[in-house]
């Protein structure tokens, strides 16, 4: 009898192909892994992709390309480059929605802020009532998301400093071992307790532009010099300062001076940038960059800093999940400060409201979420056809929904900018980058 090895190759059910000027990249289309290709090994892929069906008998394919030796040199190509893999025969299954509980929770400490940015999306400074996690229900809170696999604990808002529990909300978190973030406008920043932030793994501090003028348009008047005044109170006391700014119309021409600036005179690196999202609450659309606008702002920093991304976090291919954009609901929730659950900070919207930890408890809460997962998975969004669904997972669906009507409906510029930034991490990969000529077509393999 016939020996057998017994283990499979799985192909792609698609490969998204880069035709560059004297080469091709091949990408795996479920998982984002690469190989770039010169014209002629190019046709010897074709040739072995002729022969191989998507989950192949490793048996079947060293019998049907023993007679080429380029073919099978080229096998142990794509297996060595992980574009295919060698599989154990078990099927991954990819439709469930919640098969871990989410790392990342935004625990929001209060409803109300002390600013009113014209982007938030919250509408915090507009909310007349001031509703407070309590010390005591944090606690409770928090017991329960450190036996459920939370990992960093994000204090937001509002603004969380309002809540005057908010640094013993901080401690409790730390002693439990997981790792606190504080994110805030930094006005009520004080001096007096300023050794208590050397608990939180960095404060980070919302600021839009180096230049007052810009800052304060859309952050507020007056509110520049104090940031400033706090970034450089927690930098003499050796906290660890992180910069959040917010692309809009406003600042988008001066990114890099901005960046620069922080660099050189507060020797601050740890900088992300978000871009404005028209949200639920406020669907300002004036402040909004178009995605062309986007992408010159984007591939104008990168080339200048290599660890800056202004696109960050927004699609599949950086996260490993598979079906699912960000992580919304699946690595990141949003719980208010009632105890209510939502798939992320963006999605604080009735409607969206997954269930309420003090009531049905939090994995329950999470369960209630899961059926709003059953519908942005990639597979029964309109996306279900498109060759970059899996590196993509959907993208943001909250910025779909501010061009279409729901988050379940797509929106044809945001998918540009999911393909921007797909295209872009590859070419990175080879140390090109997205102003080289390219067409991009897919290549199925049989099934
Ligand atoms: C809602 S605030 C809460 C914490 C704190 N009050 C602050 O401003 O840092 C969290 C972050 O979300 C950002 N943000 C608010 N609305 C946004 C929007 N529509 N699009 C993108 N980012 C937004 C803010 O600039 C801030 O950095
Ligand atoms: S972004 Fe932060 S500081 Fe500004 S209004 Fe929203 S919650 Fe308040
Ligand atoms: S590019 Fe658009 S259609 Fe394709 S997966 Fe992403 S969001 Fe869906």
């Amino acid at each position: 009898m016939k020996p057998t090895t017994n283990a499979r190759v799985t192909f792609p059910h698609k490969f998204i192909v880069l035709r560059l000027k004297a080469s091709y990249i091949v990408i795996n289309g479920d998982i984002g892994h690469s190989i770039r290709l010169s014209n002629e090994d190019y046709e010897v892929f074709k040739d072995l992709l002729r022969l191989c069906k998507q989950n192949a008998d490793v048996d079947d394919i060293i019998a049907l390309i023993s007679y080429s030796k380029s073919m099978r040199k080229m096998m142990l190509r794509l297996l060595a480059s992980a574009v295919v893999l060698f599989s154990n025969n078990q099927e991954q299954s990819t439709n469930c929605a919640i098969t871990r509980f989410p790392e990342h929770v935004y625990l929001g400490l209060t409803d109300t802020c002390n600013l009113d940015c014209v982007y938030c999306y919250g509408s915090f400074g507009d909310k007349k009532v001031c509703s407070y996690l309590s010390f005591e229900k944090a606690k409770m809170l928090v017991d329960e998301l450190v036996l459920n696999g939370a990992n960093t604990i994000y204090l937001t808002g509002g603004e969380p400093l309002i809540n005057p529990n908010c640094l013993s909300i901080g401690e409790y978190i730390v002693s439990k071992g997981l790792k606190c973030v504080l994110m805030t406008n930094g006005a009520l920043i004080n001096e007096n307790d300023i050794e208590l932030y050397k608990l939180f793994a960095h404060v980070r501090l919302s600021l839009d532009s180096h230049l007052s003028l810009i800052n304060d348009v859309t952050r507020g008047r007056g509110v520049y010099e104090d940031v400033i005044s706090k970034i450089e109170l927690l930098s003499k006391n050796n906290i660890n300062v992180y910069i959040g700014s917010v692309i809009t119309q406003h600042n988008k021409d001066t990114l890099k001076e901005f960046i620069l600036h922080l660099r050189n005179k507060y020797s601050i690196t740890d900088h992300s940038f978000a871009h404005y999202i028209p949200s639920f609450n406020n669907r300002d659309h004036s402040l909004s960059c178009s995605i062309e606008e986007l992408i010159v702002c984007d591939n104008d920093i990168s080339s200048t800093f290599s660890d800056i991304n202004t696109t960050k976090g927004i699609i599949t291919i950086f996260t490993g999940n598979k079906n699912w954009c960000c992580g919304m609901g699946v690595n990141e929730v949003f719980i208010n400060p009632s105890g209510d659950l939502y798939p992320c900070r963006m999605t604080y919207t009735s409607e969206l409201r997954g269930g309420n930890i003090f009531i049905d408890g939090y994995a329950n809460s999470l369960k209630k979420l899961a059926k709003i997962h059953e519908k942005i998975n990639v597979d029964k969004l309109e996306c279900r056809s498109c060759m970059y669904k899996y590196l993509c997972g959907g993208a943001c669906r909250v910025y779909h929904s501010s061009f279409s009507a729901s988050i379940y409906e797509n929106s044809p510029d945001v998918c540009k900018f999911s393909e921007y930034q797909i295209i872009k991490h590859i070419l990175h990969k080879y140390g090109l980058n997205y102003t080289h000529k390219f067409d991009v077509f897919v290549l199925e393999t049989a099934s």
